[in-house]
Formats: structure tokens, sequence, C-alpha cells
């Protein structure tokens, strides 16, 4: 398997709305591979124009919010592509698509950088940030997991928010908890729940 980076992507509409979401870049020598399931706004926005950036957040509440409906999250204008990027990141890179693997669920967009920049000290890996990461995309497969075994990885995840989490992880959590909840009920809540 080839290595993943779990990124903020940011493209630009036709219109020059901003969209930023969640993407996980796939490693391929020295690019990257933007692979979306259709239908996707990000699509749309590649075909209209081949650019994307890609943005480590700082805070992970960026993450949790762009898959909670909270996605207005200051941004920067790109130095070499038309674009935006997001501000408050420890880096992003700028891409080019350099080419396009057509697929009816999940085209393959290869990004090629044209521009790298890092914006702030990386001193250390926090596990709450790691389990909100993965409850984040936990959140955007609700459709497709078993009840059961989103329950069994939201518990194991909740020992690290409940060890190692600042405020910001958190609220990341609650607003994860909120949609977990909503799509499966108010048993679904781990640490959120009132009588605990
Ligand atoms: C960390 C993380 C990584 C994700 N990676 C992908 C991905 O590689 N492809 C994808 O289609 N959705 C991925 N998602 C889900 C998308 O962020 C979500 O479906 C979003 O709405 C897609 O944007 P779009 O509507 O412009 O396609 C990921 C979510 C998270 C939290």
């Amino acid at each position: 398997m080839p290595l993943i980076l779990e990124t903020i992507v940011t493209t630009l509409s036709p219109a020059g709305a901003l969209h930023l979401v969640p993407f996980g870049l796939i490693q391929e020598g020295d690019d990257y591979v933007l692979a979306p399931f259709r239908p996707s706004p990000t699509i749309e926005n590649l075909e209209a124009s081949p650019y994307f950036a890609a943005s480590s957040p700082r805070d992970i509440r960026v993450i949790a919010g762009a898959v909670t409906g909270r996605r207005d999250w200051p941004t920067e204008p790109c130095e070499t592509i038309p674009g935006r990027r997001l501000a408050d990141s420890f880096g992003h890179a700028e891409f080019e698509v350099a080419g396009v693997k057509e697929d009816a669920q999940r085209p393959r967009y290869r990004g090629r950088i044209r521009h790298r920049a890092a914006h702030a000290a990386f001193i250390g890996y926090n596990r709450a940030q790691a389990a909100v990461l993965e409850a984040a995309v936990l959140s955007t497969r609700l459709h497709m997991l078993e009840p059961a075994k989103i329950l069994g990885e939201m518990t194991y995840l909740a020992i690290a928010i409940a060890k190692t989490a600042g405020p910001r992880e958190r609220e990341a959590w609650g607003w994860i908890e909120d949609k977990v909840a909503a799509a499966l009920g108010p048993d679904a809540r781990i640490l959120g729940r009132e009588d605990r």
C-alpha cells in the first residue's frame, strides 16, 4: 500500500467560490494523487481549473469541522496557482493536475507539486488529534459500515481523547459524536453522554 497523507484540500469553483474538504493524498513517486468519490464538487472544480492546494491543519477542528458542516476557516492566497490554502497550517503544497485516470466511481487526479512551504514548527504528535482524524473518517462512512463496528472503533478512539485531548480536540470530538449520534442514536455517544 502507498503512503497516504491526510490533508485539507482547497479548490476553486468556476465562480471563484472556495471549496475546503479533507482528502487523503496518495503518494506516487514525487506526485500525490487526489481520488474523490463521485459525485463531488472537488471533481467539478478540478475539471474547470486543474489546480489544488493541500494543507496540514494545526487545529484538528478544521478536519472535524469540514465533515460536520463547518467549512468556514481562514485561508490565504496561493503563491503559484489560482486558489487559496488553509491559513493556520504546519505547511502546504500547491499542485497542478499532471494527469487524470478516469473512473466512473473514483477518478484519480495526479497532482504535481508547484510549490511547498512550511509555516509553523511541528513539536510533537498528539494521540487525541489522531483519534479525531480517525473518527472524522469513520463519520464519512456511516452509510457503509455496521453500527457495531463504528461504535467499537469510537469507544477505542475515545480513550485517547480522555487521556490526551486539549480543548480544541475535545470540541472536535464532540462535533463528530454529534454526527454519529444523529445517525445511530444517542447511545452512540461515548464521552458526550450526560450520565458520564
Ligand atoms: C481524513 C479524511 C480523508 C478523506 N479522504 C477522502 C478521499 O481520499 N476521497 C474521498 O472521496 N473522500 C475522502 N474523505 C471524505 C471527504 O472529505 C468528504 O466526503 C467530502 O465531502 C468530499 O468532498 P467533495 O464533496 O468535494 O468530494 C476523507 C475524509 C477525511 C476526514
